[in-house]
């Protein structure tokens, strides 16, 4: 039995204690917080949790395997450094930490110490978001050129908007944008950033482009102003995968066959959809112009999601640890850096106002 101990009673620690216990041979032994009333309101909701008031009390019980990490985005390293000291295996919530040289000092310690360690991307492990990353890199919809994205949720919660604790809606809602792309598109050589700073201080909402060495392009939006479409699409030389709405939270994956082949271009230019007198449907400049007008083909995946979600991360990391591994093969902490220090570049790029 893997025993967990969670760090932190807020939103999320409660949905991802959930899910531990739901995963067959985990179990959530503990919870701590700052006050007594958080950790034992959590640990009663809990069948075998014990409540900590203390976070480094719980860190140092040789009781617990694992740590959940749940506290805000500004205290991951510190937590991820005390819990490698106390040989705790991580699963640290996203982002993985605010700048990549903590990053690389975090993944070498947890290398010298043996303990697992992986950011909590849920969304990396729903059935879906495997399959719709599995089929581009099969090349199901040939090379991928063009990725866009959006995410927001009209927000209000204080830590979001706190930068002492890491807050913006850049690594709330848009890193989990550039983490399903970077196993796509790799490392964008040229960025732009388009934020709107809020009287928080912080970037409430902003649209940002990736260029890629071989001409590639990636376009996104995020906000905690608006409620977005919230779908990811992945553009190739012979179709479009699209994940979602919502690409986080999703069964649903639509596979649009776009190129035509030539004999459908002719019936189109046939059936003449613009009403044009006969001859002028005959000009090769018409035809060129009726290709994006074709109607394409759209197959709808389903792919079973359930319960809310969290479990497929769980898996993921029993499975690892089981293996005696001290990263996940599908998310890596190379990728986990990787996606903060472009967030850095970001924020370290000139803003476009
Ligand atoms: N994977 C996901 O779907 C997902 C969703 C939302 C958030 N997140 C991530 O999960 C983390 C927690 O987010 P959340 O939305 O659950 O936050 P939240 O509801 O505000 O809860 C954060 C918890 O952190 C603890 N904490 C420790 N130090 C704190 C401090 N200095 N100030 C405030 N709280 C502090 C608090 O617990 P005590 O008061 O009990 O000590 C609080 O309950 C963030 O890193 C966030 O990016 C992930």
């Amino acid at each position: 039995m893997l025993k967990w101990g969670v760090l932190g009673t807020g939103e999320v620690a409660c949905d991802v204690a959930y899910a531990i216990n739901f995963v067959p041979n985990n179990s959530v032994a503990g919870v701590a917080s700052r006050s007594a009333k958080n950790a034992e309101w959590f640990a009663n909701n809990l069948p075998d949790a014990k409540a900590y008031t203390d976070y480094d009390a719980l860190i140092q019980d040789p009781a617990i395997d694992i740590i959940y990490i749940a506290t805000p985005n500004s205290t991951h390293t510190d937590m991820m450094r005390k819990c490698i000291a106390a040989g705790k295996h991580i699963l640290c919530e996203k982002p993985f930490c605010l700048n990549a040289p903590e990053g690389r000092e975090i993944q070498q310690l947890a290398k010298a110490a043996n303990v697992f360690c992986m950011e909590a991307l849920w969304t990396r492990f729903i059935p879906a978001t495997k399959h719709i990353i599995e089929q581009v890199k099969n090349g199901d919809i040939g090379t991928v050129n063009f990725v866009k994205g959006s995410f927001g949720h009209v927000f209000s919660k204080d830590r979001c908007f706190n930068k002492k604790l890491g807050g913006g809606v850049l690594f709330d809602l848009g890193m989990y944008l550039i983490s399903l792309t970077y196993p796509v598109l790799g490392m964008p050589e040229q960025l732009k950033f388009m934020p709107k700073y809020g009287q928080s201080g912080v970037d409430e909402q902003s649209s940002f482009t990736f260029s890629y060495k071989n001409g590639n392009i990636a376009s996104f939006h995020c906000s905690f102003l608006n409620d977005l479409e919230n779908t990811i699409e992945f553009y190739g030389e012979s179709g479009i995968l699209k994940l979602g709405p919502p690409f986080y939270r999703t069964s649903k994956i639509s596979f649009d066959v776009q190129s035509a082949s030539p004999i459908n271009q002719e019936k189109a230019v046939r059936k003449n959809p613009y009403g044009y007198p006969g001859p002028l449907q005959k000009a090769p400049y018409f035809k060129e112009r009726l290709k994006p007008m074709l109607p394409s083909k759209t197959k709808l995946s389903n792919i079973p999601f359930k319960g809310n979600g969290y479990h497929y991360e769980i898996e993921e990391v029993y499975q690892c640890i089981e293996k005696g591994w001290i990263e996940s093969k599908i998310l890596p902490l190379e990728h986990s850096i990787s996606v903060v220090e472009i967030m850095n570049r970001l924020y370290e790029s000139e803003p476009i106002t």
